[in-house]
């Protein structure tokens, strides 16, 4: 689904709403947000004090998995509703490592794309990073405009991120989009993605998140919970790295740096997200 283009210099932009990615953007410390969506993250706020180390916590874990990723060798990564840029965007990290790398960024909120295409022009390579307009449900359509640009091969493993996105599509076809994203990556690609949850979050947090949530639903991007195996079931038969899917903090908390994490003292569980990264295996009968 190719998104609707209006006028201005943010085409489609919707003010009457605050939207997950500048409402992200303000609790990562961001710039790019409207009174609108400052006004709704300062009532999240209130309603739960440590919602800003959330946010933290979640991009930690994205930058981690890249990490993980451009370690093994990965050249390649679509990151699925990618936000707003922020320091330490995905393909900074794994240009550190891989310089090579490739990385398609994808969001659906016009002043998400407007300003990756602004830091990718002044200091991304064209070649090798991009930015593409999608609704991540239309996976056919992510896959052939991110190939269509160029920087992807589709015949080689990939990472594919999908950081805190997967809880603002409601919809039940967000199975189809995953069994479809799963289906066109070759075997030995990557999906990794975060997703907030109601079980085992502890008190305070549990009440807190679920006010928080509770706000999203009036805005332009309402939130569900999902369950753990709900969630485990977007990897499909993708086989789970490392400690499978686990509390933020719990998630190779040493490869990368990750201050967030610190500030949850010593209880992963006030994290409120769960997040894994699984691995592509060989059709069966293939293995050696
Ligand atoms: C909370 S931000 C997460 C940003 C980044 N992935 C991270 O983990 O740091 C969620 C992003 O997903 C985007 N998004 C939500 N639904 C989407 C959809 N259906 N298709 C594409 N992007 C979407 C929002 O616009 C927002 O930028």
């Amino acid at each position: 689904m190719t998104l609707e283009r209006a006028t201005g210099p943010f085409p489609g932009l919707d003010l009457e709403h605050p939207s997950a990615a500048r409402v992200y953007d303000f609790l990562l410390g961001g710039t790019t947000n409207w009174a609108i969506d400052r006004g709704f993250a300062k009532r999240a706020i209130e309603k739960m004090p440590i919602v800003r180390v959330l946010a933290k916590t979640n991009r930690e874990f994205i930058q981690r998995a890249a990490v993980f990723c451009a370690q093994r060798g990965f050249k390649q990564f679509l990151d699925l509703g990618s936000g707003i840029p922020t320091a330490g965007n995905v393909h900074e990290i794994v240009d550190t490592i891989c310089p090579d790398a490739r990385v398609v960024y994808v969001d659906f909120e016009p002043v998400a794309v407007a300003h990756s295409r602004l830091l990718l022009e002044e200091h991304g390579d064209p070649e090798r990073h991009t930015v593409i307009h999608e609704n991540l449900l239309d996976a056919r359509a992510v896959w052939e405009t991110a190939v269509s640009t160029g920087v992807l091969d589709p015949g080689k493993p990939l990472a594919v991120l999908a950081g805190a996105v997967l809880h603002f599509v409601l919809k039940p076809d967000v199975h189809d989009a995953l069994q479809s994203y799963r289906e066109l990556m070759v075997p030995g690609s990557a999906l990794a993605l975060t997703h907030v949850v109601e079980e085992g979050v502890p008190e305070p947090e549990l009440s807190q998140i679920r006010e928080f949530i509770e706000l999203y639903q009036k805005s332009s991007t309402p939130v569900t919970f999902r369950t753990r195996d709900e969630i485990r079931s977007f990897y499909g038969d993708f086989a789970f790295e490392s400690c499978g899917l686990a509390w933020l903090p719990e998630w190779l908390p040493d490869i990368y740096e990750s201050p967030a994490i610190a500030t949850l003292h010593g209880n992963p569980a006030r994290s409120c997200v769960v997040g894994g990264l699984a691995l592509k295996p060989e059709p069966a009968g293939l293995e050696d």
